[in-house]
């Protein structure tokens, strides 16, 4: 077992309070249903109230605690390298479609922290996507121009402004960072003084048709004209999601340090292994967050030695005090780097919506994909509905299956506050051991579509290799991300007693 440092979770989600809301008990009716409340479920709803729809939302377990109060979130258009990219796999349009989309994003979402005084720690900042290879460099020359074809201000610089050597910048001026935690909250208080109403620990279990559709927890069902899927992966939805998308996962750290500009920018590199870095706070002292490179979740199963190398990266440019906090993040990759997100089958399944894949750039494109279903809820065109079209057509070998990195021969070669997974003919058990060597038992087949789990040994979760569930370690908690998140029921896999 790696002794990692820091506290196990989210610098922004510490610095957050509670929003506090009681869980569903009765049986009610709105004409909007939205579940899951994360940036694009809340958006949709204060959306909804400002243009005075009823809306009720259900969130499964705290809001502003899952994907977005983990992610970096840095507010702004500038997604890596992803202009050149859309011109030539997509066009010109589209990609323009795409700078509006998020550009409108950004604007609303720093519009409502003005108009709601939602008090988030957003701070203006450059954004900086560098490199540090030749080759790097001239796909920062390429981006810089078809970011200005697509209408945005970028600059090529020779070098970032960071404390190790680069070789190139491109610098979009005037964006923003926030705490995505401290904003969820905000918004949510917003949704509620504009009169709708959320209920949190409401896990929908159900998602179904009744008179119109219904959302079932474990103690009330909401009735409603339209239901808003915003669980980051869809499982209900008449067009598969699963197999459309690739679960990515990122390690990262906030360190405790004296100087608050110890960066001045938010970065993001190009060049293998990739990082992206900016400053923050938790409330306690100022912080730089790093992140590590992407890989797909449940397929790696040593994550605890991507912290020790993200450590070591960090260590090796900035006088960093201690770690204060790191975390798993996950997200979902579309083959075209676009979200998904509408009405996946407006015929058959008439105001039932959808939004994911956002493809680790969900503040913006999460912002944008509430406007929009919210637009199209009060029956607005939306100049965006191609961009995201959720039915149009993907590469079918885009979506990898992985295998369980965690199979060992016996409870033998599990050591205190590590997991593994033993097969026993058609049976295989997730096992982990806790500090004082008593062990505990689960089946090890993920409930989704039944792949086998792998030990994340940082998280101390189950992490499904195919489509990036990812559960506590005893199995029995809510799983807080990926499709069984959605729809599981709570309980995924089953305590085998053992
Ligand atoms: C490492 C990392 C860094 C990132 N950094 C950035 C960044 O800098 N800028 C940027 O633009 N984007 C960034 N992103 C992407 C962005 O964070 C996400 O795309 C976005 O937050 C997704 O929002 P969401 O509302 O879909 O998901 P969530 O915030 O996870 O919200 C979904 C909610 O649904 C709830 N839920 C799930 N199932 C149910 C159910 N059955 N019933 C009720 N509720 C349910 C969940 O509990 C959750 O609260 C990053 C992503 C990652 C992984
Ligand atoms: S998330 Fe699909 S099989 Fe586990």
């Amino acid at each position: 077992m790696v002794n990692l440092p820091g506290n196990r979770g989210s610098c922004w989600v510490a610095g957050a309070g509670s929003a506090g809301y009681s869980p569903l008990d009765s049986s009610i009716h709105a004409e909007t249903v939205v579940v899951g409340g994360g940036i694009v479920g809340l958006t949709t709803a204060l959306r909804l109230r400002e243009a005075g729809r009823s809306v009720i939302l259900v969130e499964a377990l705290e809001i502003g605690r899952q994907v977005t109060g983990r992610a970096t979130a840095k507010i702004t258009t500038q997604h890596a390298l992803i202009y050149r990219h859309l011109i030539d796999i997509l066009d010109l349009a589209t990609a323009r479609s795409y700078a509006d989309a998020n550009t409108a994003g950004a604007a609303l979402l720093k519009d409502w922290i003005r108009e709601y005084a939602i008090a988030c720690d957003l701070e203006r900042k450059d954004a900086y996507t560098y490199t540090i290879s030749p080759k790097g460099r001239e796909e920062i020359v390429a981006e810089a121009e078809a970011a200005r074809q697509v209408g945005l201000q970028a600059q090529v610089l020779d070098r970032a402004p960071l404390p190790f050597e680069t070789t190139g910048a491109l610098c979009f001026s005037d964006q923003a960072q926030f705490n995505p935690a401290k904003y969820l909250v905000g918004l949510a208080k917003a949704v509620v003084d504009q009169g709708g109403r959320i209920y949190e620990h409401s896990r929908a279990i159900l998602i179904g048709e009744a008179s119109r559709w219904r959302a079932v927890t474990a103690s009330g069902t909401v009735h409603a004209e339209h239901v808003v899927v915003a669980t980051n992966m869809t499982v209900k939805s008449p067009v598969g999601m699963a197999n459309r998308t690739q679960p990515r996962c990122h390690t990262a750290m906030a360190f405790r340090v004296d100087d608050p500009l110890v960066v001045d920018g938010m970065f993001i590199g190009v060049d293998d292994p990739t990082h992206s870095i900016r400053t923050g706070s938790d409330g306690t002292s100022p912080l730089l967050v790093v992140l590590g490179p992407k890989f797909n979740t449940g397929q790696d199963g040593n994550v605890a030695a991507r912290f020790v190398e993200l450590e070591e990266w960090a260590r090796k440019s900035w006088a960093v005090g201690d770690v204060a906090w790191r975390w798993c993040n996950e997200d979902y990759d579309t083959a075209d780097r676009v979200p998904y997100v509408g009405e996946p089958d407006p015929e058959q399944a008439p105001g039932f919506h959808i939004a994911t894949g956002f493809n680790a750039w969900g503040i913006s494109n999460g912002t944008a994909a509430g406007m929009m279903i919210a637009d199209t809820i009060l029956g607005h065109s939306s100049p965006w509905r191609s961009l995201y079209d959720p039915t149009r057509p993907y590469p079918k070998d885009f979506h990898k299956n992985g295998d369980s990195q965690s199979i060992v021969r016996s409870t033998n070669d599990i050591r205190p506050r590590e997991g593994g997974v033993i097969l026993r003919g058609d049976e295989k058990i997730a096992v982990c051991r806790d500090s004082d060597g008593s062990l505990r038992a689960v089946s090890a087949s993920c409930t989704h579509k039944g792949c086998t789990v792998t030990w994340n040994n940082a998280d101390r979760t189950w992490d499904c290799p195919c489509h990036g569930s990812i559960f506590a370690s005893d199995g029995v908690g809510d799983p807080w991300s990926g499709p069984q998140a959605a729809c599981s029921g709570g309980t995924v896999a089953k305590p085998t007693g053992r």
